[in-house]
């Protein structure tokens, strides 16, 4: 992290105001306090200035003012992120892209929207939904995210397990550098190999090498129908067989979730009423024509009842899937309510080892004594393995438990983040899953882009290699 003196911050402030005026420059405490944090447990601190880009020109000034006064700067979309990737841990400038939301393009023939990194997700799935087009990336967050966080972290969300994530739908994006070069990545076209993939090195890059303008994605025809199952089990293992069951029958559900017997208390509470005796249930959502729903829904569900599941149900009513999806996207918010403190990880493993790495979740837990919960993509086999805690004297027996937890992903084939990121929390434990040299050849990278590592630092690369590792 660099060193920065009180007399550079205060020539960024100058520099900033002077070019863009008290309307796109905070620099009041106050206003720039909400800018300290985003939606994760990252610690920042209070920024020097938050400039509110609503332009290419703005963006391309704060990131030349940056480097003349020699100050961090640190991207912002909707900061709904999970990992402290737009928390400024060493302060300086926060860089609001939410201005810049136009969604300026939607080609229905090329198949193609092009969109301002501030262009807020659910926006751009309805106005592309309008046109019988369909952008599938579908973070929970769908609401209040923005495009150019969801392209910094490559974002996933449930239909991953079909349609994949952010990554498979960027064709291209406006780059600018620390310093003010713009650079123009990709292309419009399906196909092209053009040069080296910095289309792909940018993608989940985690605003460490460059800042993004308009965004280039590539569309689908929006599906016919969607028909959503729910699969109720007496415990986890069996949910987990009837994944490995659907998967290896070549069934292709949109998205197969997870809930634990915890989270499935929580989908209860929020008004949907399912059998007190179920400890694990799947939700498993097939989308086509009507035909095609037909026959993928009863594959899954005899899937899931040759796996052991108790009872299979078909999500009726609309207003009834609805309700089942409001309560599995208002999960990490109803999770929180359960504890003063959470964390929570998006640990991805083989689904043929999903089963172990749950009942190795349990036996961590209790043998430590850390209160544990899981759901999530299990069709990807990425779980959102939490920790809860009220008392500060549980956090180092919750840290052994974060550590066991990527130990035995690692150990399982797996990795340890499937759609939120490194950021800053899991910097640390880089060194767990990835050898010094691919460290090194990945510094070297950001060296290229940001020699004096003014961009968003502190995030991906540990800062000494964690302690045990
Ligand atoms: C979810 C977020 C936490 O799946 O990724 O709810
Ligand atoms: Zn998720």
């Amino acid at each position: 992290m660099p060193a920065v003196s009180p007399a550079a911050r205060d020539k960024a402030k100058t520099l900033l105001l002077r070019a863009l005026g008290p309307s796109k420059v905070k620099t009041d405490p106050d206003d720039c306090a909400v800018y300290s944090r985003d939606e994760s447990e990252a610690e920042g601190m209070v920024p020097d200035a938050v400039v509110l880009a609503e332009a290419a020109e703005d963006v391309l000034l704060a990131l030349a003012v940056a480097r003349e006064a020699g100050v961090p700067i640190t991207p912002r979309a909707g900061g709904t992120g999970r990992t402290g990737g737009a928390v400024p841990v060493g302060g300086g400038i926060v860089l609001s892209l939410l201005g810049m939301n136009a969604i300026k393009e939607i080609d229905r023939r090329e198949q193609i929207a092009v969109v301002g990194p501030g262009t807020v997700l659910s926006e751009l799935h309805a106005a592309v939904e309008r046109e019988g087009l369909f952008y599938p990336p579908d973070p929970n967050s769908s609401v209040g995210c923005a495009l150019g966080g969801n392209v910094a972290e490559n974002s996933g969300g449930p239909r991953g397990f079909k349609y994949g994530v952010t990554g498979d739908y960027v064709l291209g994006m406006e780059a600018f550098l620390i310093g003010g070069q713009r650079l123009s990545v990709g292309r419009r076209t399906r196909k092209g190999t053009t040069g080296y993939d910095l289309t792909s090195l940018l993608v989940g890059s985690e605003g460490t090498l460059a800042v993004f303008g308009d965004l280039t994605l590539r569309l689908l025809p929006k599906p016919e129908g969607l028909m959503t199952l729910m699969a109720l089990f007496e415990d986890e293992r069996g949910a987990a067989r009837a994944v490995e069951e659907i998967t290896g029958r070549g069934l292709i559900p949109r998205c197969i979730e997870f809930f634990d017997a915890t989270t499935l208390q929580a989908v209860r509470d929020a008004k949907n009423p399912i059998d007190e005796r179920a400890r694990a249930m799947l939700m498993i959502e097939v989308d086509g024509d009507e035909a095609a729903c037909e026959v993928a829904s009863l594959g899954v569900a005899d899937a899931c009842e040759a796996s052991g599941a108790s009872e299979v149900l078909v999500a009726q009513e609309p207003a009834q899937r609805e309700k089942l999806w409001a309560a599995r996207k208002e999960m990490s918010p109803a999770v929180r309510k359960l504890a003063k403190h959470k964390l929570s990880e998006d640990v991805v493993v083989p689904r043929q080892q999903q089963g172990e790495l749950l009942t190795r979740v349990r036996a961590v837990g209790e043998r430590l004594g850390v209160r544990t919960l899981a759901y999530g993509h299990a069709g990807d086999g990425n779980f959102h393995v939490n920790f809860l805690w009220d008392d500060p004297d549980e956090v180092p027996r919750v840290d052994a438990a974060i550590e066991a937890l990527f130990r035995d992903v690692i150990a399982l084939g797996g990795t340890l983040t499937g759609e939120h990121g490194i950021g800053v929390l899991k910097a640390p434990y880089l060194p767990l899953e990835q050898a010094s040299e691919l460290i090194g050849v990945q510094r070297a990278i950001k060296g290229v882009f940001d020699p004096q590592g003014l961009l968003n630092p502190g995030k991906i690369f540990p800062a000494r290699g964690h302690r045990d590792c």
